[in-house]
């Protein structure tokens, strides 16, 4: 069985003091949940902080978004090496905000992708598609798309420490959660896609779902065939929504 990942991903949310303060609660109950990878993706202003002090309780940090270039003249960027250097382990890639807020276009999140791997962080490669593409029937297409910018510039050993996550554009920070056919196919798609690229990764990866994850319906999430964890927003910014939810998760996993 694919160890499961509870992802948090705070967003543009909380202050140096107010992430400490989740962290250290988040380590006072950490012994309740050991089946789960707990990944805090935080603001690059407060990695430092709170990666710094990460000592031995497993807990991991990522950041949200990373430029390609490890240094140059790209005022406001962060690279992959300055993220690595405050102690993140994770980046997170193409979420939907960088893609329709700030429009990077999948060759630019498969370069973030790459530079990232090169710079020795892990990948949290998001896709998924938006309502006009779901009404319209595209979604496969739309994600086979992604994936094969990010697999046209990296190599498959480049994915063996990544993690991908389906997030539905139309179910992220809206409280509508894509329903179980519609998550399983996707997941079912996406796994289809890494088996072209090799098998065994195919087997290994694993395909979290990202998308108005709630207490309310983690169990239910968890339990969709091909789910191997959750990337959370805005349930994760509160520390008794986001272990309740990595609790829910840690119990499937104990039920095998
Ligand atoms: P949400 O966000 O949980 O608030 O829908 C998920 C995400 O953007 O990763």
């Amino acid at each position: 069985m694919r160890k499961p990942v509870s992802a948090a991903n705070w967003k543009m949310h909380k202050t140096i003091r107010e992430a400490s303060e989740f962290v250290a609660g988040v380590r006072s109950k950490i012994l309740d949940v050991p089946q789960v990878d707990i990944i805090l993706c935080a603001s690059s202003t407060v990695l430092f902080h709170i990666a710094a002090d990460a000592d031995e309780s497993g807990i991991e940090f990522g950041a949200q978004n990373c430029h390609w270039e490890n240094e140059g003249a790209f005022t406001g960027e962060v690279s992959p090496e300055m993220l690595l250097d405050c102690g993140a382990q994770w980046v997170i890639v193409g979420h939907s905000e960088r893609r329709h807020l700030f429009s990077e276009t999948d060759e630019d999140v498969a370069r973030k992708f790459s530079a990232a791997v090169f710079a020795g962080l892990r990948p949290i490669l998001c896709v998924g598609e938006t309502l006009d593409e779901r009404q319209s029937g595209t979604t496969s297409e739309v994600i086979w798309r992604q994936l094969n910018a990010v697999t046209s510039l990296t190599e498959a050993e480049a994915f063996d420490r990544a993690v991908i996550a389906y997030e539905p554009v139309w179910a992220i920070g809206t409280g509508i959660t894509a329903e179980t056919d519609q998550i399983e196919e996707a997941h079912g798609v996406i796994r289809d896609f890494m088996k072209n690229v090799d098998e065994k990764l195919a087997d290994e990866i694993r395909i979290l779902y990202g998308g108005s994850v709630k207490p309310t319906n983690a169990t239910e999430l968890i339990e969709i065939a091909g789910v191997d964890g959750v990337l959370v927003g805005g349930a994760s910014l509160s520390i008794d929504s986001f272990m309740e939810i990595t609790q829910a998760i840690s119990e499937h996993y104990d039920k095998g």
